[in-house]
């Protein structure tokens, strides 16, 4: 049933994902193609308020368990009120991290079963999987400086460079166990680099249509 192409924006902190974001849609519009953005979590209004859940600093820790929990209540919500609908209308979605990010941060980063995530991925997912995603690469370092600078850290920012490590391998090692669908771009390169890597990604996927 689906139509429209789906596509993710994958990385750690700080690597460039908005500027890129932008970057992608307006490319994808000057090239014709009716293409919306949006994000994980969140992407209607309860799934933002799930958001705000997961990023604010609460006196009550959240357990790793709560937490994947809620990634898949907000992803369950934005695939049957946003994503779905529009790709079903042959609308491009671009989103700001996906299922990956719950490998890479819950799977990973929390060091939580990997069986628990591909059952709850099957289970609110059924079989929709991105057409593409970009994996947007950068030392732990470079992006944490960059994260740092924007202000005040989320409830992951706040985590030691060795959460963000095993984060960063998870990443890399889905983009070898993906190869058909994965795209890595090395983001520790200056900006106009990256952007001319991105355009040649999306010129094969229009090519491929
Ligand atoms: P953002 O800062 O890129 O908007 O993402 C918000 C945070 O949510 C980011 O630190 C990664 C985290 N996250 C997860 O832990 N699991 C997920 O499945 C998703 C989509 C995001």
């Amino acid at each position: 049933m689906k139509t429209g192409k789906f596509i993710t924006l994958e990385g750690g902190e700080g690597v460039g994902k908005s500027t890129n974001l932008q970057f992608i849609q307006q490319y994808l519009q000057t090239q014709g193609v009716d293409v919306c953005l949006t994000r994980e979590p969140g992407g209607t209004p309860l799934a933002e308020r799930i958001r705000n859940l997961l990023l604010d600093h609460d006196q009550e820790s959240m357990t790793p368990q709560a937490e994947l929990l809620l990634v898949f209540a907000a992803r369950a919500q934005h695939l049957h009120h946003f994503i779905l609908p529009r790709l079903r209308q042959g609308q491009w979605v671009l989103c700001d991290r996906f299922t990956d990010a719950t490998y890479a941060y819950q799977g990973a980063g929390r060091q939580m079963d990997s069986a628990s995530i591909a059952w709850l991925e099957n289970t609110v997912q059924a079989d929709l999987r991105p057409d593409l995603t970009v994996l947007l690469d950068a030392p732990v370092a470079v992006g944490m400086q960059r994260a740092q600078k924007r202000g005040e850290l989320d409830r992951f920012e706040t985590e030691r460079s060795d959460f963000f490590e095993r984060v960063r391998n998870s990443y890399l090692q889905q983009a070898q166990a993906h190869p058909q669908r994965y795209r890595v771009v090395d983001a520790s390169q200056p900006l106009a680099a990256v952007q001319a890597q991105i355009a040649l990604i999306l010129d094969t996927l229009l090519q491929a249509q």
